[in-house]
């Protein structure tokens, strides 16, 4: 069995400084990395190699749903590690026939293609969207509406989704068939809709783009209007998915059924995992030889991404927790917001998935909760973002709240 005292020993200065090093020498340079090198994590806190601990309000960008090392996804693990780590999807495995049952009983859809990660998951949508339009809705059929300041990855089709130019800069020529939408705007988008286009992508919130909620009636206008022009309706919940918004999926929250929905970041606990889930009609789309990835949905990542699915579920502990430390969270940061208006213009999210947008550049207030034991996110510039695990407590809150009041105090 697993043994959660498990230790390393600590790091000198000198050691990580060379980590550091050499990291700079062997790793690509596509990441701005934060002085600190993480080595161990239990539920909220990690700890670094240095022995410093943290409070991890990033959670590895909205990933580790249940916490760090859940025991019972560390067990699902280590046991499937035992048996089969990895087989090629020419076979069936029992871990993948378990996940996409338990998706499809507890969603809108019917069928699952199990990919690795969300930008992986978003390119398998496209292209059944595509697929599925040019044999039912017309040859011509191609274009998909995404919204501005979304994000959907960073391959060339998802870059191209993605309306930011500054993600896309330097890559063109692009993929030809998106355009984009100011996001929560019905009139732009039934502006938008060509005798072309063939579905319309949206993230339910957008995360990465600030933390923007749309109007409670957007997404259920949206889908009227797919279904008057025959579109398909693609949800990117890669990151509001898997109990994130405090419901399963966030679509529950606006009462609408996306054809297509993308999934990722919290769904295997940890684990690498994506899937794109769709109704039967749409899915039959796809047969053999349409769409494949060698390490989708393999046996190790099925295994963790069942135990972080039962977990979510059994008895609707999580979910609960999540909206209950969401409505504390939000009075806190909006208790901050009355004290400091000159530096915070707004409190804004859904279950844990929370922003706090600044008058001002939110990395320094990053850098210097680093510094006070706290890690954050800050996105879109000025906009700090708080994305912990569901199973957090008010304590974990309270701790925050008091180092960011002392940061700010200092901004005034
Ligand atoms: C809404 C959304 N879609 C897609 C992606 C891309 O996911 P991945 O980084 O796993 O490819 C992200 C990542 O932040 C995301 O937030």
């Amino acid at each position: 069995m697993f043994d959660f005292s498990i230790d390393f020993p600590l790091l000198s200065h000198m050691e990580i400084k060379k980590f550091f090093d050499e990291s700079s020498r062997y790793i690509m340079n596509t990441y701005n990395r934060y002085p600190i090198m993480l080595r161990k994590g239990r539920g909220i806190k990690v700890w670094s190699s240095d022995g410093r601990e943290y409070l991890d309000f990033v959670g590895g960008v909205a990933v580790n749903i249940l916490g760090h090392c859940h025991p019972r996804v560390v067990v699902a693990i280590q046991k499937q590690a035992q048996r089969l780590i990895h087989v090629s999807n020419y076979y069936y495995i029992e871990p993948k026939i378990k996940l996409a049952k338990l998706l499809v009983e507890h969603s809108f859809a019917d069928k699952v293609f199990f990919c690795n990660s969300g930008a992986e998951a978003n390119e398998a949508a496209i292209k059944l969207a595509r697929k599925y339009s040019k044999e039912h809705a017309g040859t011509d059929r191609f274009e998909i509406i995404a919204a501005k300041n979304s994000f959907h990855g960073r391959t060339l089709a998802t870059l191209t989704a993605t309306g930011q130019e500054k993600i896309q800069h330097g890559f063109e020529p692009l993929v030809p068939g998106f355009s984009h939408v100011p996001f929560n705007n019905m009139d732009a988008l039934r502006k938008a809709v060509t005798g072309s286009t063939c579905a319309v992508l949206l993230e339910p919130i957008q995360g990465e783009g600030g933390v923007r909620l749309p109007d409670q009636d957007y997404l259920k206008d949206v889908r009227e209007l797919c279904n008057e022009h025959n579109l398909l309706l693609m949800l990117d919940e890669v990151q509001t998915g898997m109990g994130r918004t405090g419901k399963l999926f966030a679509y529950e929250h606006y009462g609408v059924a996306p054809d297509i929905m993308t999934i990722a970041k919290g769904l295997g606990g940890g684990v690498p995992i994506g899937a794109m889930l769709a109704t039967d009609r749409i899915a039959s789309a796809f047969q053999p030889g349409n769409h494949a990835s060698t390490f989708g949905g393999n046996p190790l990542g099925c295994a963790a991404a069942v135990a972080t699915m039962e977990t979510i579920l059994e008895d609707g502990f999580i979910l609960d927790q999540c909206n209950r430390m969401s409505k504390y969270f939000i009075e806190r940061l909006e208790e901050l917001k009355t004290k400091f208006p000159g530096i915070i213009r707004e409190v804004r999210g859904k279950g844990l998935l929370l922003g706090m947008e600044l008058t001002r550049e939110g990395d320094p207030v990053v850098r210097a909760c680093l510094e006070k034991g706290m890690l954050i996110n800050c996105t879109a510039g000025n906009v700090l973002r708080f994305i912990p695990t569901l199973i957090l407590q008010r304590k974990d809150i309270d701790q925050l709240i008091d180092v960011l009041h002392g940061i700010l105090s200092k901004l005034i």
